[in-house]
């Protein structure tokens, strides 16, 4: 470099914060030189948690002398110079941009190259990101990682949502290399194998909640209907048949129907598909059959239907606490009170309307205590510190202790109200009877399977014994 073009550079180094020395001097004794091609969101981020964790970094970039600031103490230089300099360099870079690298084969052959593209859609193109570099560079040792963070996290570091790094490819060596880099800026380092699990490494930063999608669809349907029901039932009915004007109960009374009526259906949802499974393998006296594809699903989002219906029962308790301060039930007292003073009587105090009203309340109580308690359960920090014993007694058995509280809960509220015929406004049951036919079928299937012999069979087929076909023919007409 002439004494001038040094000057320049200088000049512009101090204005955009970026180091430029000889490519030699990069690192200093025992530091490690890492490259990153690209000096966009994700090569800038990279390089400034690369430098302090320790790294010497050199950019590779088409502009080095004008591509905006660099984290300070990184160098920036050409591509060629780049790639010569270090062992393991980041391809930061677009896909659609990958055709440059072709060029550079010579110089990337036997260098560890990652890749930490995504794209946009999900099968946008023939093959993976990873697999297409390798091909444009056989010689190098591609790995994909980092694609799964962004470059937000990685400026920020791990936190406790992001600390995992996946990695895939075809070289040992190359992901031993990516993994010491991983580990090193404080992420814990996930293998997935070969290169050709890139694709699905690509695909999973393009997922929303996929887990979700179920129990959210399922919370939004029961929502819909069972307000429209509510609706019509208590507002409308009133408007109608005694033209009443009742609609301000929209707000706190249906809301405080609705969300505890979602939460105990999703609640048994979550137990539903157990009690499935097991009369499945009753019948077919082998655990080794594989479960229909929706049963499957339903069992794999079980966590997620549960949260939300604990997030459901969590509005019911708090529309409960304020129903005190409602001006409606204040008003309501008073003009009773006031009523009663008028009239000169005095109400008699009902025992078992006492018995009622604080049986259910500490059935609800304990129900959602329970509640909380398996919500605490699902969280990995929990559940990591738990035996597999622990957490499914929690889960399984106390889980059904809670829906049984729960249940309970509403059968005590509803009492004898489903005898009354004014209940059944325009002959449609109240809401929270149709509430109680899920949980209520449950318990009596989940009875069926604790009955010993019943139970005998099914702990006997889930440790791994098989009903041959002698046996079968006499045990499904038994269990039909
Ligand atoms: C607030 C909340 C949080 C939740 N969090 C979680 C969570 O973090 N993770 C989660 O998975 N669920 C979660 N759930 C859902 C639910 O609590 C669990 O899925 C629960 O384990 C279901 O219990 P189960 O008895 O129906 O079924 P399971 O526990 O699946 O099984 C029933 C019985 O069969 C046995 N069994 C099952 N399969 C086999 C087999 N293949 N071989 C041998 N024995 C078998 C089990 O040991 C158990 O005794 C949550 C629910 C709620 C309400
Ligand atoms: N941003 C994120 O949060 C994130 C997260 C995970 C993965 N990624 C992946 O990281 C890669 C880079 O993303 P980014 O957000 O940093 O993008 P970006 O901000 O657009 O930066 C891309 C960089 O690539 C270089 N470049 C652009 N066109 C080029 C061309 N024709 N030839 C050669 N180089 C070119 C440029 O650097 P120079 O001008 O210095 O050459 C540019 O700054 C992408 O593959 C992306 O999928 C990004
Ligand atoms: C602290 C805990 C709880 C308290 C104090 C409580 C209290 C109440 C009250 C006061 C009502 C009557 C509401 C009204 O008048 O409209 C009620 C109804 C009801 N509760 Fe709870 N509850 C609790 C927890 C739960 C839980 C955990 C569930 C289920 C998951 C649940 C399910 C129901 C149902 C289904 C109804 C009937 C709704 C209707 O149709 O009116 N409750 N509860």
């Amino acid at each position: 470099m002439s004494a001038d073009r040094q000057g320049d550079v200088s000049k512009e180094a101090k204005q955009e914060s970026v180091l430029l020395r000889p490519l030699g001097t990069a690192a200093a004794p025992g530091q490690e030189l890492v490259c990153v091609f690209g000096t966009g969101d994700m090569g800038r981020s990279l390089g400034l948690r690369l430098l302090q964790s320790g790294y010497a970094v050199v950019y590779g970039s088409r502009r080095p002398h004008s591509c905006g600031p660099l984290p300070q103490g990184a160098q920036a230089t050409g591509h060629e110079e780049a790639a010569r300099s270090a062992a393991l360099v980041f391809i930061c870079v677009h896909r659609e941009h990958y055709d440059f690298l072709e060029t550079l084969a010579p110089q990337l052959k036997k260098k560890v190259l990652v890749d930490v593209s995504n794209n946009l859609k999900k099968n946008l193109y023939p093959e993976a990101n990873a697999e297409y570099l390798q091909r444009l560079i056989p010689g190098a040792h591609v790995v994909k990682a980092f694609n799964t963070l962004s470059a937000w996290a990685l400026q920020n570091g791990p936190s406790d949502a992001n600390r995992q790094v996946y990695l895939c490819g075809n070289s040992d060596e190359g992901k031993q290399a990516v993994a010491e880099v991983a580990t090193k800026l404080g992420f814990t380092v996930l293998d997935k194998g070969s290169l050709s699990a890139a694709r699905e490494l690509e695909d999973f930063p393009l997922q929303l909640f996929p887990e979700w999608r179920m129990p959210l669809r399922v919370a939004v349907g029961l929502t819909a209907s069972f307000f429209f029901y509510l609706l019509i039932r208590d507002i409308i009915y009133a408007y109608v048949d005694q033209g009443k004007d009742v609609s301000f109960r929209i707000m706190v009374s249906l809301a405080n129907k609705v969300f505890p009526i979602v939460s105990l259906i999703m609640l048994s949802l979550c137990y539903v598909p157990g009690v499935i499974a097991a009369f499945l393998q009753l019948y077919r006296g082998t655990k080794y059959r594989r479960f229909p594809d929706w049963l499957d699903r339903w069992m794999l989002c079980r966590k997620q239907l549960g949260l939300v219906a604990l997030a459901f029962a969590f509005l019911h308790v708090l529309y409960t606490l304020i129903i005190p301060i409602r001006y409606y039930v204040r008003f309501r007292l008073s003009a009773s009170t006031i009523s009663q003073i008028k009239e000169n009587r005095t109400s008699v105090f009902d025992t078992t309307l006492a018995w009622r009203a604080d049986s259910y309340y500490s059935m609800g109580i304990l129900g959602f205590g329970l509640f909380l308690l398996l919500g605490i359960t699902s969280l990995p920090s929990v559940s990591n510190a738990l035996s597999w014993r622990e957490f499914s007694f929690v889960q399984s058995k106390l889980g059904y202790l809670t829906v049984f509280f729960c249940t309970f809960h509403t059968y005590l509220y509803g009492w004898d109200r489903f005898l009354q015929p004014y209940g059944y406004k325009w002959y449609t049951p109240p809401a929270y009877l149709l509430s109680l036919v899920v949980p209520s079928l449950l318990i009596v299937l989940k009875l069926l399977l604790l009955l010993p012999c019943v139970n005998r069979s099914l702990m006997r087929i889930r440790q791994g014994w098989e009903r041959n076909d002698a046996e079968d023919g006499s045990a499904r007409v038994l269990l039909t």
